[in-house]
């Protein structure tokens, strides 16, 4: 049952391969207009928010390990993904064809027809920040251009001869409406998993993933949620048990109103994330 998420990402990616194959590289480009509008909420949640910001609906991602009771309610900020308008996955062939580094911008910028002010140069600005940023202490990261390079980086991080399963966030019935009230139907599962990688998208013109994998505690978790509009989504969701190292203008510290270090601080995944773990879990 868990593998057939991973097969049919796997089937799409072979079936872009034989139809990028045919296309040049340059067309990535064409329709990535909705690029900026790509949720940033791992940048969100790695970089501090200004206390007097108030806070983005999109940041309606963060619980508790104490939330995780059924019926337990919550308001909940979750996109549905247009696949016509979603970056495409490139094979690794092609990527590997086109440098991905800060140093290579104005080329880059030149190659995808990118104004220097153009919001989606600064979007291409952000992404490479966090690529090119040093890892957290008892972090491990890698930035994926491709599904190929992030099998190979999750098979280094989770064992060469390790199977590998995926979870993500399904969603069983979504209406448009992007924040609402979830309650949790049923008691969340926990996936024993000894590592765990998780990869967000970025936004680039291209599906570019931030893949990394944190030492210490973390809970996997499979959470059936009802919407008050009846939407369903099997979400998954992950706990970070120890947050001491972290920054303290952590973000998820001031939605969750704790302490840093105080409280184990969890997060939903968006629809798009992958993560990663050994198939022995479960
Ligand atoms: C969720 O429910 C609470 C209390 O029932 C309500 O005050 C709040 O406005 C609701 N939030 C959303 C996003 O609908």
């Amino acid at each position: 049952m868990e593998f057939r998420p991973t097969l049919s990402i796997l089937l799409h990616a072979l079936l872009l391969f034989q139809f990028l194959s045919e296309s040049r590289a340059r067309d990535i480009a064409k329709d990535c207009d909705n690029m900026h509008g790509i949720l940033k909420i791992q940048e969100k949640e790695q970089t501090s928010i200004s206390p007097m910001e108030p806070l983005n609906s999109q940041l309606n991602i963060f619980f508790t390990p104490k939330d995780l009771n059924i019926g337990k309610k919550m308001p909940l900020f979750f996109a549905i993904k247009d696949p016509s308008t979603s970056p495409q996955l490139l094979s690794r062939k092609e990527a590997d064809s086109i440098p991905f580094s800060s140093t290579n911008l104005p080329y880059l910028l030149d190659f995808f027809l990118f104004s220097k002010e153009s919001p989606q140069a600064k979007a291409i600005e952000d992404t490479f920040f966090h690529c090119e940023i040093s890892a957290m202490k008892g972090e491990s990261k890698f930035c994926a251009t491709s599904l190929e390079s992030m099998l190979d980086w999750a098979k280094e991080i989770l064992g060469h001869n390790t199977q590998l399963k995926v979870y993500t966030t399904d969603f069983i019935k979504k209406s448009p409406v992007t924040l609402q009230n979830y309650t949790i139907l049923q008691k969340p599962k926990e996936i024993l998993a000894p590592k765990i990688v998780a990869c967000h998208t970025l936004p680039y013109p291209y599906a570019v993933f931030y893949c990394h994998m944190q030492k210490g505690e973390n809970k996997l978790f499979k959470i059936s949620l009802l919407g008050e509009n009846g939407d369903r989504i099997e979400a998954a969701a992950i706990c970070h048990m120890d947050t001491k190292q972290w920054n303290h203008d952590h973000v998820a510290f001031r939605v969750l109103k704790v302490q840093p270090g105080s409280s184990p601080v969890c997060h939903f995944f968006p629809a798009d994330n992958l993560v990663w773990v050994p198939s022995s879990s479960m």
